[in-house]
Parts: structure tokens; sequence; C-alpha cells
């Protein structure tokens, strides 16, 4: 059965695990000489409808480092923008590639495109969930702090954007506790609250969410797609960002982190991305290794 990864909820708690673990493993062997052959004559598509540094680069590069080649298509370049649909796509790339990387907006596109591909799909980001970006973030905490069970994790600013969503999913699988410090306004999908249960908490009150925090985490608060939005969401979240005093609330070694890319002086102030606390250099490469554990699962 083809394996797709278009939410963490595609993976067991204990294939989580598994691939968060191998990603270690396979960042301490890089640089080792040993050459990793699974994509040898194996070919990658990316499929990007929006902007991207960290993710697309690293899943070239982690093609590159398991012996394939990969083929970039940026919004211009297929027929998707002049109105091929999605599954017609999805039939065509799958019967000459081996795996699909596909960022977009709406989240339907990529259970689309997944339904109709024969091999396996990797959702790059939906509007809806980020699953990969918390591949690394786990990676990150578990080299920083270890098992991320019974941790305390808060999420600061937009609850519904598509890195908070995925944090909720993390949450109920890793059983760690989520606390969401959002606007009203800006509430993750209550069906992934519930999902989620006594793992995941919700208020307005950001220093409430922070209080004794081993992770702090933020987002941007205009995501891709949200640009005309700017001036009412610089507004909304007025008192959301994470600064040193925000920090001072959370345990004394917490640690910060950001998928990037980030705002100084927006969601988060630059004394604390660029202080002592944060870990947002380790954790955007650790998308790299991440991926490459991911890869290795899909295509076992
Ligand atoms: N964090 C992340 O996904 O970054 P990019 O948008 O640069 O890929
Ligand atoms: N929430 C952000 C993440 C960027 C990696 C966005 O969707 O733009």
């Amino acid at each position: 059965m083809t394996r797709h990864f278009l939410t963490l909820r595609d993976l067991s708690p204990a294939e989580l695990g598994d691939i968060i673990r191998r990603a270690i493993t396979l960042k301490r062997a890089q640089g080792g000489g040993q050459r990793l052959t699974l994509l040898d004559s194996r070919t990658m598509v990316l499929i990007f409808e929006k902007s991207s540094t960290r993710t697309r680069i690293s899943f070239e590069v982690a093609c590159t480092q398991l012996g394939g080649s990969s083929v970039f298509l940026s919004p211009g370049d297929s027929q998707m923008s002049r109105g091929e649909s999605i599954s017609d796509t999805a039939r065509i790339v799958s019967s000459m590639a081996d795996i699909i990387v596909l960022r977009t907006g709406p989240h339907d596109r990529v259970t689309a495109m997944a339904t109709h591909s024969q091999v396996p799909v990797i959702n790059a980001l939906s509007d809806a969930f980020h699953p990969c970006q918390l591949l690394a973030d786990i990676q990150t905490f578990y080299e920083h702090r270890g098992e991320m069970r019974d941790a305390r994790v808060a999420f600061v600013g937009d609850g519904s954007s598509n890195v908070c969503q995925s944090w909720i999913n993390a949450a109920a699988m890793m059983q760690f506790s989520l606390h969401i410090g959002a606007p009203d306004l800006y509430r993750p999908h209550p069906e992934l609250v519930t999902a989620a249960g006594r793992r995941c908490t919700l208020t307005n009150q950001p220093s409430e969410a922070v209080a004794g925090a081993d992770l702090v985490v933020t987002d941007t608060w205009a995501g891709m797609g949200q640009e005309t939005q700017k001036a009412e969401r610089l507004k909304a979240f007025h008192g959301f960002q994470v600064d040193s005093q925000m920090m001072a609330g959370a345990a004394p070694d917490a640690i910060f982190m950001h998928c990037l890319p980030a705002y100084r002086g927006q969601e988060v102030a630059a004394e604390v991305i660029d202080g002592p606390q944060s870990v947002v250099w380790g954790e955007a490469e650790n998308r790299l290794h991440a991926q490459k554990a991911l890869i290795e699962f899909l295509l076992a």
C-alpha cells in the first residue's frame, strides 16, 4: 500500500518516534563518508505553488544525498497554472516519478494529489498543516531536552496557522501538553482541539500559555496567502509578541522555536530569536535530516 504524509496523523505514534530517531542517526552519520543509495535512479518531483527557502532546499539536498535526482516545478512551470486538474497531474507525475512533494494552499489539493497518485505524496505545507516542519521541530526538542512525553509546550500567536495545527496533532501523538495563546478570532480548528483532548488547551492570554513552558513556539502573524490581511492581523496580534519578558514566564531553561521565515519586531523580538534560548538554526537544519528519514520510511 502506498503511504502518504499529508498530516502527522498519517503515521502511528511509534512510526513518528522511529522517524525522529532515524533522523538523529542520519544527522550524526552525515559527513562520515557513507554513501546512501536509497534513491539511486529514482526521482522526486517537487510542485510548489507557494514560495519556499528551507523546504525546497532541504528536499532537493536530501534527494541528492540519497543518490536521486529532483525536478522542481514552480507555479508558472506546469500546466496546473493553466487549469490542468490535480488528479490528471497526479496520474501523470506518479507514472514517471517515485515521490511527489507538494506545497499548496487548500489542503484538499494535497489530498486530491494523494488520492490519484501511485507514489507517496508529501505535504510540504498547505493552509491547514505543515507536518514536515513538525518532524524537524520534534527532532530538535529531542536533541535539546529528550523525549517529549509530558513536556509543556506553548504556542503563541496564530492558532489557526498550519504550524500551530500541526503542533496540535503532535501533542496528541507524542503525549505532551500544548498550551495555545491566541486571539479569539485566530483559534485553531475546533475538531483538532477536541481530538487532542486534555493534551491541548486554549487561552487568549499569552502569559498563561507560556507559564512554565519547556518550549515556546511562534510563527508569522500573516502567512503566505494572508498578505492582504496584514494590517488587521498586526492589530489583532498586538501583545502576542514573544519577547524576553514573555520568555521570562517560561521555565528558566526553556527553548524557543520558529519555523522561519521570521519577522523580528512582530511575532518575535530580535532579543529572543537571536538570543541564547533560541534553537531556530538547528531547527531549520533538521528539516534536511528529518525529511531524509521520512523519505526512507515512505519508500521502504
Ligand atoms: N519553514 C519553512 O517551511 O520554510 P520555507 O517556507 O522557507 O520552506
Ligand atoms: N505559517 C507560515 C509558515 C511558513 C513556513 C505560512 O503558511 O506562510
